[in-house]
């Protein structure tokens, strides 16, 4: 087992690339199967639920060829009727989608029930309803998820939660059915709208992504095309955190601003300088920053997998902020290890009262989840000497190269190895690893 070890105090300062956006990759690397000819998909983040994605895809016979770090070519032709049921996909989250993909193209689906990030309960029903509503039996066996249909026809569903995911589903599976689905009070974040372009580059029938109500014409096939997935806004807003949070100088490349609207009206609210062009943002803290109120709410709302950055920043800005997570249930598992590091914050139910200190001081913590993670590793880089952050994996996830982007920022972080895989920091090995 790896961790970082960080020296905080350093403002960052610089320019980085953003990768391309996870959790479009997830869903779209999952419906390249959906066609018997080659698909190219450009910009793929090198990140280890990606890896997953792409071992899932395999153990059922995709070839799959990488022809440039972020570059896969994907032919799904010889693809063998059974079930998904590698090691990888019972470790994220994004396996689900393979079951919409599955169920599209060949009327079946087999697929471990995923489990991926520790942030509460997170039933699947809206996808269950959805392919029941296009025709499917569903039913859950020995932790499999096995979807049938003889044929699968369009229909009129209506989820009763804006879920990303099933929206996502659903599209997928849609795609191949007879006739028109409709969704209501479909979810709009970018990675819904990056599947839906990657989809209709294959000849799928999908409009109005990006709204409220999405209409899909099935159609007989799909094919082959060349893709290249849109940036990550979550990795983008990190940055811009802890530029915000070392009171730095960060700007950041390869983004489309409208996609972090949310998060630079915040960031210029509590007093940091933002610069956008047409494909970079450039954050400047040059002060203490001050207090706001946040609440987590699907896209165009804040996003929820920025909530623990914005804690971390609003923990060192100036007055009492309040932080409402309306999304997830248990979002706040990073909090305690915040409070190690000296901040001051309260969690009732699901909103956190912050009331901000000057410094936070370094420490061994622990990330209990992705998002979480990163956050943990913003306030190490703005606090009071050195920070020892454990269980990485989880960052991993998600985060292409984060030491090394941080780094070309000024940021001193290593990687290094437990001694013996324990999370004890004092038998830790001063071994170099990156
Ligand atoms: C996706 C993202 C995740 C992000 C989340 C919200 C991926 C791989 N993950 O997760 O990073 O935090 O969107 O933006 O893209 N719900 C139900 N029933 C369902 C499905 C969802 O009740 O069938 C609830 C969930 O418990 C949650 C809410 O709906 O409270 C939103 O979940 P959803 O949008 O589905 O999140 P994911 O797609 O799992």
């Amino acid at each position: 087992m790896n961790f970082y070890s960080v020296r905080g105090g350093t403002p960052l300062s610089g320019e980085i690339e953003i990768a391309g956006a996870k959790n479009a990759a997830l869903p779209i690397l999952a419906a390249s199967i959906m066609t018997d000819e080659t698909v190219t998909v450009e910009n793929v983040p090198d990140v280890s639920d990606i890896r997953a994605i792409i071992s899932a895809i395999e153990s059922i016979g995709t070839k799959v060829v990488k022809t440039s770090p972020h570059t896969y070519e994907i032919n799904g032709s010889h693809i063998v009727d059974g079930p998904v049921d590698d090691d990888a996909v019972r470790k994220i989250r994004g396996s689900y989608y393979l079951i919409g993909a599955l169920l599209g193209k060949y009327k079946h689906a087999e697929v471990s029930l995923p489990k991926g990030c520790n942030i509460g309960l997170r039933p699947i029903d809206q996808h269950v309803k959805g392919f029941r509503a296009l025709g499917a039996e569903v039913r859950i066996e020995h932790g499999m998820i096995v979807a049938d249909a003889a044929e699968l026809t369009g229909s009129h569903i209506y989820l009763d939660v804006v879920s990303v995911g099933a929206t996502i589903n659903i599209m997928m599976a849609a795609s191949r059915t007879k006739g028109l689905t409709i969704i209501e009070n479909a979810a709009k974040e970018p990675h819904v709208v990056d599947l839906a372009n990657f989809l209709n580059s294959m000849g799928a029938q999908i409009k109005g992504a990006g709204t409220d109500v999405i209409r899909i014409r099935g159609v007989q096939s799909l094919h082959g095309t060349d893709y290249s997935i849109i940036p990550d806004q979550i990795e983008a807003g990190t940055y811009m955190f802890a530029a915000a949070a070392t009171r730095g100088d960060v700007t950041i490349h390869s983004i489309i601003p409208k996609h972090l609207e949310s998060l630079t009206a915040k960031l210029r609210e509590i007093g940091c300088q933002i610069e956008e062009s047409d494909d970079a943002v450039r954050v400047v803290a040059t002060r203490r920053l001050s207090n706001t109120h946040v609440k987590t709410l699907p896209y165009p709302g804040f996003p929820t997998d920025m909530q623990p950055q914005i804690s971390v920043v609003l923990g060192l800005s100036s007055g009492t902020s309040i932080v409402t997570e309306s999304i997830f249930e248990s979002r706040f598992k990073y909090v305690d290890e915040l409070i190690r590091m000296g901040a001051q914050i309260k969690v009732e139910g699901n909103t956190a009262i912050i009331d901000g200190v000057e410094k936070y001081s370094g420490t061994s913590i622990v990330a209990p989840d992705l998002r979480a993670g990163a956050a943990l590793v913003i306030a190490a880089l703005a606090a009071d000497g050195v920070s020892q952050i454990h269980d990485i994996q989880y960052i991993e996830r998600g985060y292409e190269d984060f030491p090394g982007k941080l780094r070309t920022l000024g940021a001193d972080i290593v990687v290094l190895e437990e001694a013996d895989g324990s999370t004890d920091d004092l038998r830790a090995q001063i071994h170099r690893v990156s």
